[in-house]
């Protein structure tokens, strides 16, 4: 009996998978090389199904014998292990992000004369389109939150963006761009408390309560399927923070950090140049331990967030702060700086990669932007929030436009750089979406 290799991602299986499996099926004995979830996170978005689902069903598909794990877009490791005589893939491959692996499939069947088969690939369904419509019609609380923990499993790094409002998100939710004929979007939103307060004309010193904030987190949840990272400021008194862990995490949203600081909270930018306290190790340490008790599921992570780099307490502290928190059962770190250089972010993370136990870990790269995130995956973080720029670029804008129109006495001059009115009654859902039914 011949061997027979396909690889799949299986999100959704459609005609052009069973016109492959069936072309393979007759060639011999025929073995799914299953991508896994980090496997197909190298070039595109993660797939709606975890990777158990996935292999549930296609152990069920006629014809076929076994089913293996393949954890990289390249074939060559499972193919040296297995050493089939045909490897199966439709002709879509011979361009795109998987043309590099096709290649390398050629090459390495070449050691034992094994062959490539390459039957039509048949158009007219889209995995991507498919994808859009059961993430918008089928994204459920319990799914959105346990999204971000598959994330930093299958990244090297997640990339999050600052959201303080529907629209806002809207853009986070959406914006895409090709590279490398790789896409590149952001994996899930962070609403901010510097941005949330800000948007709302009020300063950030938790006097935004957590019934407003609940406003915005609606508002963000109602048009989006991403995780949502919340900035929960300080927590409040731990007896508070018990009420927001059990309300967030049975929203859907995935993540909440929270500051070792007491009193009137100010915010981190500020640094020493305004009064602020951080709170012992043992007070924060009690505070992770009240949110891990309040929790339901794994899914939610608790997220400790250490400021004594901000208040210069010295990177000692830090470290010491991070073995602490993390024994006290904090799901992830965050470490935040406003040095406008990355070194002392640097040097923390080569002390925390020196730790027995590590939780991912998690940075705002606001004043030190000039690292990229693929230096900081090197440095071990897991989770980079890009935390205010979404309002920060729109402000601009907006004081442009103002003043435009007062200087010109009408608005015409500001017609050149704002969004004709056609585009911005389209640019959002109007409600019946999922009306049609799935793309044909
Ligand atoms: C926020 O976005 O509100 C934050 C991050 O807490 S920072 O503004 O850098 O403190
Ligand atoms: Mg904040």
């Amino acid at each position: 009996m011949k061997k027979v290799y396909v690889a799949l991602s299986a999100d959704f299986i459609h005609p052009g998978h069973l016109n492959v499996i069936e072309t393979a099926r007759k060639l011999g004995e025929l073995t799914i090389g299953l991508l896994t979830d980090k496997a197909i996170a190298s070039y595109k978005n993660l797939p709606m199904l975890s990777y158990e689902q996935r292999r549930v069903v296609v152990e069920n598909l006629k014809g076929v014998a076994h089913v293996v794990p393949q954890d990289t877009l390249d074939y060559t490791e499972n193919l040296k292990k297995i050493r089939p005589d045909f490897v199966v893939h439709g002709t879509d491959w011979q361009t795109g992000p998987q043309k590099h692996a096709r290649e390398s499939v050629i090459e390495v069947l070449k050691e034992w004369g094994g062959d490539l088969v390459e039957p039509e690939y048949s158009e007219g369904f889209s995995a991507r389109d498919m994808n859009r419509y059961v993430s918008n019609v089928a994204t459920t609380a319990e799914l959105r939150r346990a999204r971000l923990r598959r994330l930093i499993d299958a990244y090297p790094v997640v990339r999050i963006l600052e959201v303080h409002n529907g629209l806002s998100a809207l853009i986070a939710e959406k914006t895409e761009i090709e590279q490398d004929g790789v896409s590149r979007s952001f994996h899930g939103m962070w609403i901010s408390s510097l941005t949330d307060s800000t948007a709302k004309g009020k300063p950030d010193i938790e006097l935004v309560d957590l019934t407003s904030r609940l406003n915005t987190i609606h508002d963000v949840l109602e048009v989006t399927t991403k995780p949502v990272i919340l900035d929960g400021d300080t927590g409040g008194q731990p007896e508070h923070f018990y009420f927001m862990v059990k309300t967030l995490e049975r929203l859907g949203v995935s993540a909440v950090i929270i500051e070792d600081k007491k009193g009137l909270k100010k915010n981190s930018l500020f640094g020493t140049d305004v009064e602020q306290t951080q709170c012992t190790i043992e007070e924060f340490s009690e505070k992770i331990k009240v949110g891990r008790g309040a929790r339901a599921t794994d899914d939610f992570m608790i997220v400790a967030r250490i400021e004594s780099l901000i208040l210069k307490a010295g990177l000692e502290d830090a470290l010491a702060r991070a073995e602490a928190y993390t024994g006290a059962g904090a799901d992830a770190i965050m470490i935040h700086s406003k040095q406008t250089k990355p070194d002392e972010i640097l040097e923390f993370c080569a002390g925390y990669r020196e730790f027995k136990r590590r939780v991912p870990l998690v940075v705002v790269p606001t004043t030190y932007n000039s690292i990229t995130e693929e230096e900081l995956a090197d440095a071990g973080v897991s989770v980079v929030i890009y935390a205010n720029h979404m309002l920060r670029s729109a402000y601009p804008s907006m004081l442009r436009s103002a003043e435009t129109i007062l200087k010109h006495h009408r608005s015409l001059e500001t017609d050149d750089y704002c969004m004709p009115i056609k585009k911005i009654l389209t640019l959002i859902p109007d409600g019946t979406e999922g009306r049609g039914g799935p793309p044909a």
